[in-house]
């Protein structure tokens, strides 16, 4: 069946979605609440279309292709229906840039930046208060706010939040949800608690704000690279390179990686390679010495440990006994490495650089803290530090050995693929997943006694830590179509 947009016939099915079609056929339309396969809400209301033979403009979001549609994208009428979408939604934001972590990176700031949103009709701009009036209208809106910063690895505030529900739909947990009524609505846990879920961080991955972002004090950790008494460590996860391009446009691959870590201060760059590398070696052994039938579940993945301890506790003991590859490698570096080199492991300050954000919600011995993509793009923000002087450097080695065949561990189902590799003498019954819902669907099997496993390799995100929370999405200028 065939459609039209913009005058150009397309052959679509009949049903399709057209902001999916337009997707498709690259041609660009601001969305704010839609992403990827994310249930479409229409809340934002910039996807609009024309369609022919209505004069009532529609989201292309819910929009069903039919035989014979004519779509129009761009006109005078869209845009000036857009802008003032976007100037509500830019009303509750003006001025509160500077202050907020996702400044540069965030898809508000560049659609009102794109969309020339100068004028504020909706609620006055702070310098022009002059009337009690408007004072109280700020007050009321500024007693809205709720912020939450008490859990370990997302920090939430209502301050930038523009209910687009990105958070809601992608939250495996469905820890968030709406809290009050009316003009009063926001976006927060029931009863406005304390987040206390899997810190897989899909919300703060999708948010397209900064309502929801990493919590960290970057001060402190700059703090630390920065001391000249303190060697600092960078362990750095090779799922890191398929999304920090996101972050820093000019890391194209490791070395220049490398380069930008040594400008912020670290002295030694190692890859996580070696850590995951000591971690299959180790799980391998715990399998290939457990005497009964008891399974054992992997325990690189902090949001399924923390999901087996919240929702399982009675597994517990059936995770696996090894710590997460990027502490394994930190102790190796505060003990062996240190005593080789002659340095005091006090002043040692290791930071991982991670594809997770569930990893922070736990302390550990020797890892001293971890950092996502995104805050490494904040750091490098901040010190403006230019591509063009980063040299381009090789990483550090813990041993002389190559260790790059345990990265494929970062996609879900490797582990096992290698676990078995090396298992002698034995059959194992092997599952893996990669979701929280599939996790589920095989612990409740197990507590059943529907199913038997020897081993579960469970992660949370999907294809594993190459997808993680931590990641950095590319936050596109969007370019409207003339
Ligand atoms: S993307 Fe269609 S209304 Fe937001």
């Amino acid at each position: 069946m065939q459609i039209k947009i913009n005058n150009k016939k397309y052959e679509v099915t009949e049903g399709e979605i057209i902001l999916d079609i337009l997707n498709k056929e690259n041609i660009r339309i601001p969305t704010l609440c839609s992403y990827g396969k994310l249930k479409r809400e229409a809340a934002c209301r910039l996807c609009l279309v024309e369609v022919k033979g209505s004069n009532r403009l529609t989201t292309s979001c819910t929009l069903e292709a039919q035989a014979g549609m004519e779509i129009i994208t761009e006109s005078e009428k869209i845009r000036k229906a857009r802008s003032i979408n976007l100037e509500l939604l830019w009303s509750d934001h003006a001025g509160k840039c500077s202050h907020c972590k996702k400044n540069r990176q965030c898809e508000l700031q560049n659609l009102a930046e794109e969309y020339k949103i100068e004028n504020f009709h909706f609620i006055p701009r702070k310098g022009e208060i002059t009337s009690q009036e408007e004072l109280d209208l700020i007050r009321d809106d500024w007693s809205r706010i709720v912020v939450d910063d008490k859990n370990p690895v997302i920090a939430r505030t209502t301050e930038f939040c523009i209910e687009c529900r990105r958070c809601l739909n992608i939250c495996p947990g469905k820890m968030v949800g709406f809290n009050y009524r009316a003009g009063d609505v926001v976006i927060g846990t029931p009863y406005e608690k304390t987040l206390d879920c899997l810190f897989c961080g899909a919300c703060v991955k999708h948010c397209p704000t900064g309502a929801a972002t990493d919590k960290n004090n970057l001060e402190e950790i700059q703090k630390k690279l920065d001391d000249i008494n303190i060697l600092a460590v960078a362990i750095v996860d090779p799922a890191i390179l398929k999304s920090i391009n996101n972050e820093v446009v000019e890391i194209k691959e490791e070395k220049k990686l490398n380069g930008f870590l040594k400008e912020l201060g670290f002295e030694k760059i190692f890859s996580l390679n070696y850590g995951m590398e000591k971690y299959l070696q180790q799980i391998t052994e715990e399998l290939q010495n457990k005497k009964d039938k008891s399974m054992i579940i992997n325990s690189s993945c902090v949001a399924v440990n923390r999901l087996v301890e919240k929702r399982y506790p009675e597994l517990k003991k059936q995770l696996a006994k090894v710590d997460i590859p990027d502490e394994i490698m930190a102790k190796v570096i505060k003990t062996d490495y240190a005593k080789k080199n002659k340095i005091n492991p006090k002043n040692i300050f290791i930071v991982a650089i991670s594809s997770c954000t569930a990893k922070k919600s736990q302390s550990y011995k020797n890892l001293d803290n971890i950092i996502t993509v995104r805050e490494l793009g904040r750091m490098v923000r901040e010190r403006k530090i230019k591509g063009s002087s980063v040299k381009e450097l090789a990483k550090d080695e813990i041993e002389e050995k190559d260790f790059s065949s345990a990265e494929k561990i970062i996609k879900t189902g490797e582990l096992t693929k290698l676990v078995l590799k090396k298992i002698k003498n034995k059959k194992l019954k092997t599952v893996v997943t990669d979701s929280v819902q599939k996790t589920k669907e095989i612990l409740d099997d197990i507590r059943k006694r529907k199913e038997e496993y020897d081993f579960i390799e469970a992660m949370i995100c999907p294809g594993g830590c190459l997808n993680g929370g931590g990641q950095a999405r590319k936050i596109e200028k969007v370019k409207t179509n003339k």
